[in-house]
């Protein structure tokens, strides 16, 4: 169903931290979490479900678990366009490296644009000029050298200046005037699944337009099912999801891809039958591609 111009509504960015190994993007999203976790968190166990949402005067920012370069090249792959801005973590006192490039084309080739966050200025033998001089050959050009790359450096480790950082961020939102239409069927995408012993399938899914709702039959990738729990990363359990939220869903008859799409059907019976559909004909293109490999 399309989305209706008149229903647009502003929605949270949806960031990926990016960076070399060990610049500290494990640091950063842990950090985030201890201190900005959203509302309700008294008795709620934080859970991982490889996406979780920050508040910062009142404004929610996405952030997804760093999947990886891998996984995030895979996600795009499949059509799954789903940040809208990587903040790439560069340690101050190691610069950039192999990583930091690679991060740095996959920002390009996505089109989303790039906060660097100059990591580990506690540190002694930290240089976060030099880290500024090297990007500049990326193209991460500091606003103070005539270009438009915001720089913030920070210290994941100590939390400094990282509310600075979460600032930059909806500051950076608000001039890609980030909306989506909350009235319409939901879709989104699959950002990561598995099988759970006692739930079934368990998918951590990012809703892009519309809203979810418990009940909703689905249709995700070559899977079906009817929407039976849905819990944010406080392990709460929410009747409705909107757009630019990130929900851990069960219901599913299968455990789908990350990367994935998800669209809400009319009825359980149409979802069932779209998702056999696809099923059917993935099996085909791996019949065709291969003469070697079948599935049943
Ligand atoms: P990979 O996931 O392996 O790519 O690494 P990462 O980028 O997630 O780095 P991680 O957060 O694991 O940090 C690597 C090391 O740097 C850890 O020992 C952190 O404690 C340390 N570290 C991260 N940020 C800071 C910082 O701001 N200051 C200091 N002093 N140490 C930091
Ligand atoms: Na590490
Ligand atoms: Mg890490």
């Amino acid at each position: 169903e399309k989305v209706n111009e008149e229903n647009l509504e502003p929605r949270a960015p949806v960031v990926t931290i990016m960076g070399h190994v060990d610049h500290g993007k494990t640091t950063l999203l842990d950090y985030l979490r201890k201190t900005n976790v959203t509302e309700g968190e008294a008795g709620g166990i934080t859970q991982h479900i490889g996406a979780y949402q920050a508040r910062l005067d009142g404004r929610l920012i996405t952030f997804l678990d760093t999947p990886g370069h891998a996984a995030f090249t895979e996600m795009r792959a499949r059509g799954a366009n789903v940040t809208d801005i990587t903040v790439l973590v560069v340690a101050a006192d190691d610069g950039v490296q192999p990583q930091t490039i690679e991060a740095i084309n996959h920002a390009k080739a996505a089109g989303t644009p790039v906060i660097v966050a100059v990591n580990k200025i506690d540190k002694e033998g930290a240089n976060p000029d030099q880290v500024m001089n090297q990007l500049m050959a990326y193209d991460l050009v500091p606003e103070e050298y005539g270009g438009s790359t915001i720089f913030v450096k920070i210290s994941a480790k100590f939390g400094q200046n990282v509310d600075q950082l979460l600032e930059m961020i909806l500051l950076e939102a608000d001039v890609l005037e980030l909306k989506a239409d909350p009235t319409v069927p939901a879709r989104g995408s699959v950002i990561e699944a598995r099988l759970d012993k006692g739930r079934g399938p368990v998918s951590t899914v990012l809703v892009q337009q519309g809203t979810l709702h418990v009940g909703d039959p689905v249709v995700v990738g070559n899977t079906y099912g009817r929407i039976r729990t849905m819990q944010n990363e406080n392990g709460q359990d929410l009747d409705e999801a909107k757009p630019a939220t990130p929900v851990q869903i069960t219901g599913l008859n299968a455990v789908p891809a990350a990367g994935d799409r998800f669209v809400v059907m009319a009825d359980e019976k149409s979802a069932r039958a779209a998702g056999e559909e696809r099923e059917k004909r993935a099996r085909e293109e791996v019949r065709n591609s291969s003469s070697v490999v079948t599935l049943d």
